[in-house]
């Protein structure tokens, strides 16, 4: 079917304006990315110029790409969503060729009928000036021909390239072409083609120092981004609470991780902040356990699930582990109140001033004193089933930038966890106990506050819970193999 260029038109102007009348309008302001980039400049050396790049689009296989995901930094600063775009943050203003001045600039994928009607509403030019409030922005075409001499800085800020950017030879002016041109601008020598690489005139390209930056600007949050983290956390607890109800024993791993995501998006989180991790029994030991493919949990398996909704860019990081009968076994128990009293006396010193390495240390000596007491480990045995940290931060990533030590308006989590595979080396009746708790907490003045705390997190706050009944219970659908006719064997 071909359409006319003037129906084309009509009817993207129609989806557009049924698009922008559907659109939330809790977002990030544009004050928010305006600000951010005035507070990344204020922070700038003299002379210099940071450079920020969209997140390249992925492809999955043939003609179907990943879901685009913008770049968390240039997000930050900008509130732009769409691929095929370069930020300049200018320490000090550049005089324009008419004159004017101008010290941060953005070239943007321009407005296009045909492809909107395929992939959705682009910006444009116009809409990053209208919706974002940037003052200079141009269609990405327009960079080659950008000529600001970038010689005469004395540090061009950027992150380096990982050569991982696929080229769409149908587009002269995307990604791919936008490095290229750049690193020509720049003088950027290849590493891996020294006999091609252009001798720098002064080496003025610092790779390095704007991960710095950036941890400074976006580990502290500012009220909006609580907020949005907020919303993301209570869903991503609310998914847990209707799990607690829900499950049974027979379920699938997948049905579980269906619950949490069908909630995520009843409340209009856009995306996951990780893919779901949900594994019974053993495969709660594989930290990043994300195949989820146990068709039926089992009555005597505790079940750990590590998930968290993405809200307007905002990810939460929480885990619970269940029993998935509702009740916890001696053994169970034991193990989990351990972890539960490690992430309790490591929330003690969460405050401002500790620096995030220390409470893993409290969850180390309390896990190791703990599992020593039970016999599970020798004297000699540290960490054994328990290899990872317990702190990071929050927010656009859920491994979020930051920085070491804790500071006020920081969020964090705290994820003590104890895994005993099967065939352990330990008494059998351990094998296969998995625990992890993992909460988020915004630093305050002298302390925290706990943010997901809705999520119950005693033994007895998930009995309880799993007590209660679900809306789930009246949820059935057609036995597959039955609709299709095939025969039970
Ligand atoms: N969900 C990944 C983590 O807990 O860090
Ligand atoms: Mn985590
Ligand atoms: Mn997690």
């Amino acid at each position: 079917m071909r359409l006319s260029f003037s129906l084309l038109f009509f009817f993207s102007s129609l989806s557009l304006l049924a698009q922008e009348a559907d659109l939330p309008n809790d977002f990030l302001s544009k004050d928010f990315h305006k600000e951010r980039r005035a507070k990344l400049r204020a922070n700038l050396p003299a002379n210099s110029v940071a450079v920020f790049f969209a997140n390249a689009v992925r492809n999955r296989a043939n003609d179907v790409d990943y879901v685009y995901h913008q770049d968390p930094d240039f997000y930050y600063l900008t509130g732009y969503k769409e691929p095929d775009a370069i930020l300049f943050v200018f320490k000090e203003s550049q005089l324009a060729a008419n004159a004017t001045r101008y010290n941060e600039i953005l070239f943007v994928q321009p407005r296009n009928a045909q492809r909107e009607m395929w992939t959705g509403r682009r910006l444009g030019e116009q809409g990053t000036k209208d919706v974002l409030g940037f003052q200079q922005t141009f269609n990405n075409s327009e960079f080659k021909r950008y000529n600001v001499d970038f010689s005469k800085f004395d540090k061009i800020l950027f992150f380096d390239f990982q050569n991982d950017v696929r080229d769409n030879p149908k587009d002269s002016s995307d990604l791919y072409d936008l490095i290229i041109q750049f690193k020509a601008k720049v003088k950027y020598a290849e590493k891996n083609a020294p006999s091609l690489a252009v001798e720098p005139v002064k080496n003025n390209l610092d790779m390095k120092s704007l991960a710095d930056q950036m941890a400074k600007l976006r580990g502290i949050k500012t009220k909006a981004e609580i907020e949005l983290i907020r919303k993301a956390v209570a869903i991503s607890c609310l998914g847990q609470v209707e799990v607690m109800k829900a499950i049974k024993p027979g379920m699938s791993e997948r049905e579980i991780q269906g619950i949490h995501e069908f909630i995520y998006k009843k409340y209009q989180a856009e995306d996951l902040g990780y893919p779901s991790i949900v594994g019974a029994g053993h495969n709660g030991c594989i930290l990043h356990y994300i195949d989820n493919y146990k068709p039926s949990v089992s009555s005597k398996e505790l079940i750990l699930m590590d998930l968290g909704a993405e809200f307007h860019g905002y990810s939460a990081d929480i885990t619970r582990t269940i029993p998935v009968n509702g009740k916890f076994s001696p053994e169970q128990k034991l193990i989990y109140e351990l972890v539960l009293f490690a992430q309790e006396e490591a929330m003690k010193i969460a405050r401002p001033g500790t620096l995030r390495q220390a409470l893993t240390d409290t969850c180390r000596a309390v896990i190791n004193r703990g599992l020593l007491q039970l016999g599970i480990i020798k004297p000699n045995e540290k960490h054994l089933y328990f290899p990872h940290g317990v702190c990071h931060h929050i927010g656009l990533d859920v491994h979020d930038r930051g920085g070491p030590v804790l500071e006020e308006y920081n969020t964090v989590t705290i994820e003590p966890g104890i895994y005993i595979p099967d065939n352990a080396a330990c008494d059998k009746k351990w094998w296969g106990i998995a625990v992890r708790i993992e909460d988020d907490y915004l630093i305050t003045k002298d302390g925290y506050e706990h943010l997901s705390k809705i999520a119950p997190r005693t033994v007895k706050e998930i009995e309880d819970m799993m007590k209660q009944p679900s809306v789930f219970e009246t949820f059935t659908v057609p036995e597959l193999d039955k609709l299709m006719g095939k025969p039970k064997n």
